[in-house]
């Protein structure tokens, strides 16, 4: 098949994800090398979305590449109830990336949504409570038990959804839910607010609260400090577990390993995807600490999947921590946020259009308003339009650049090797698109 014909077979015989199906014209993309992605007509764009904020190492690495080949040449299956080598190497690698003064253990999933289930399934399973406390304006996987987690409207299609689920209110100071422009009175507030919850939902009926150490999807909105560890305390007053879902913000992409080791604070749970592989293959899991894990020494562990453990996803992930550690890729993400917020403040100054520049590591997002006065989103959020932003992501795309956003924000996100020039490069072609984007009131 030539270009256009491949073209057409997309756009007729595969469901693309997210989108009214009608409405879609993106490039098809063909190969990946470092920061950039090349399409069928040779077009580069520079990733400034690290694929889904997941290519932490940039496309095609050659090392991770290599291990690939080599774990296919060796063994491509071997069911989950088998030990396996690779499994083995990687677990006891993530075991030392373990924030506790104690040991832990990992279940391995097929991705982030599997590996949010299980959590909740191994946190109800020891502690014999059933509620889970989950933030509105979150994300946590799109499968019917993780979409009903969600805290947004991808959650609304799994409506009823698993029961025993109960949404909060978390800081978001550019948009306070609480009244106040004051970050500490924010923070006051919102752990005010949620013993509220914690005591109306009946403290002891509540296994655990989970949390994006860093809000993704949802807005990169980076919680004020003291926040994240007021939730630790109300979890240890009433006996709760505390998840963190690392999908997104794990290996390096806050500009440390977890988005928990930079903010400070220590879940009992951390589940992941994304960054393990650098999505090079789809791998999740849920690290457990020793305390909670050992719990299933007598008991049966009633979690399972077909790809759990897979040995080419496994492989993949020891290859790509050693790039990590090799390459010291788990802070290089300070390097990037200082050019990053320099880069993106500057656009903000030159472009009103950006009302907030916010977020940390190579984990930035730009929040679009129609004025920076009284804060308007350009495109309301959960709203049905998306206005301006499919032409200003296409534009940007002609000016050599791709990323994506939601509603009124944009991430940027670049992989964790990208460089300095490259990252300029981006920066000078999202203020061409910003140039071209039309706000109208
Ligand atoms: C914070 C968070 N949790 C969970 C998920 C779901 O992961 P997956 O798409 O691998 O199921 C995502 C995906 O973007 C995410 O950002």
């Amino acid at each position: 098949m030539n270009a256009n014909e491949l073209r057409e077979t997309h756009a007729h015989h595969v469901l693309t994800p997210w989108g009214v199906q009608g409405t879609l014209n993106p490039p098809m993309i063909v190969r990946g090398a470092g920061s950039f992605l090349y399409d069928s007509d040779g077009s580069r764009y520079l990733d400034l979305a690290s694929g889904l904020i997941s290519v932490n190492l940039g496309h095609s690495h050659p090392k991770v590449v290599n291990a690939i080949q080599d774990q296919a040449t060796r063994l491509c299956y071997a069911a989950p109830s088998f030990f396996n080598d690779a499994r083995a190497e990687l677990a006891a690698e993530l075991t030392k990336l373990m924030p506790w003064n104690e040991s832990g253990r990992v279940f391995f999933t097929t991705g982030g949504a599997e590996a949010n289930e299980d959590a909740v399934k191994m946190v109800r399973m020891v502690t014999g409570r059933a509620k889970i406390l989950t933030a509105y304006r979150s994300f946590h996987g799109s499968a019917p038990g993780a979409g009903t987690l969600t805290g947004e409207n991808r959650r609304w299609v799994n409506e009823p959804g698993i029961p025993n689920v109960v949404h909060f209110w978390t800081p978001y100071p550019y948009r306070s839910p609480f009244h106040t422009d004051d970050p500490k009175v924010e923070v006051e507030r919102a752990l005010e607010h949620l013993e509220l919850v914690v005591n109306y939902e009946n403290s002891s009926s509540i296994a655990a609260i989970l949390l994006e150490p860093v809000v993704g999807s949802n807005g990169v909105i980076v919680y004020p400090e003291g926040y994240l560890q007021g939730v630790r305390d109300i979890c240890d007053r009433y006996g709760i577990m505390l998840i963190a879902d690392e999908v997104m913000t794990g290996f390096g992409r806050t500009g440390s390993v977890f988005g928990h080791t930079r903010l400070g604070f220590v879940p009992d749970l951390i589940t992941f995807a994304k960054g393990v592989t650098s999505s090079y293959l789809p791998l999740g899991g849920v690290m457990v600490r020793e305390s909670l894990a050992s719990y299933f020494d007598d008991h049966a562990l009633m979690c399972g999947h077909t790809y759990s453990g897979h040995p080419m996803s496994v492989a993949a992930g020891v290859a790509t921590l050693r790039v990590y550690r090799e390459e010291g890729l788990y802070e290089r993400g300070r390097e990037i946020e200082s050019w990053l917020r320099a880069g993106l403040e500057e656009l903000q100054r030159k472009h009103p259009v950006i009302g907030e520049v916010r977020g940390l590591g190579s984990f930035f997002a730009l929040e679009l308003v129609k004025d920076r006065a009284t804060r308007e989103p350009l495109v309301e959020w959960q709203g049905k339009s998306q206005g301006p932003m499919p032409a200003f992501y296409s534009e940007l795309r002609k000016r050599g650049a791709h990323t994506f956003g939601r509603y009124n924000v944009v991430m940027v996100a670049p992989p964790l090797t990208v460089t300095r020039a490259e990252l300029d490069e981006g920066l000078r072609a999202l203020d061409g698109a910003f140039a071209s984007l039309t706000v109208t009131a």
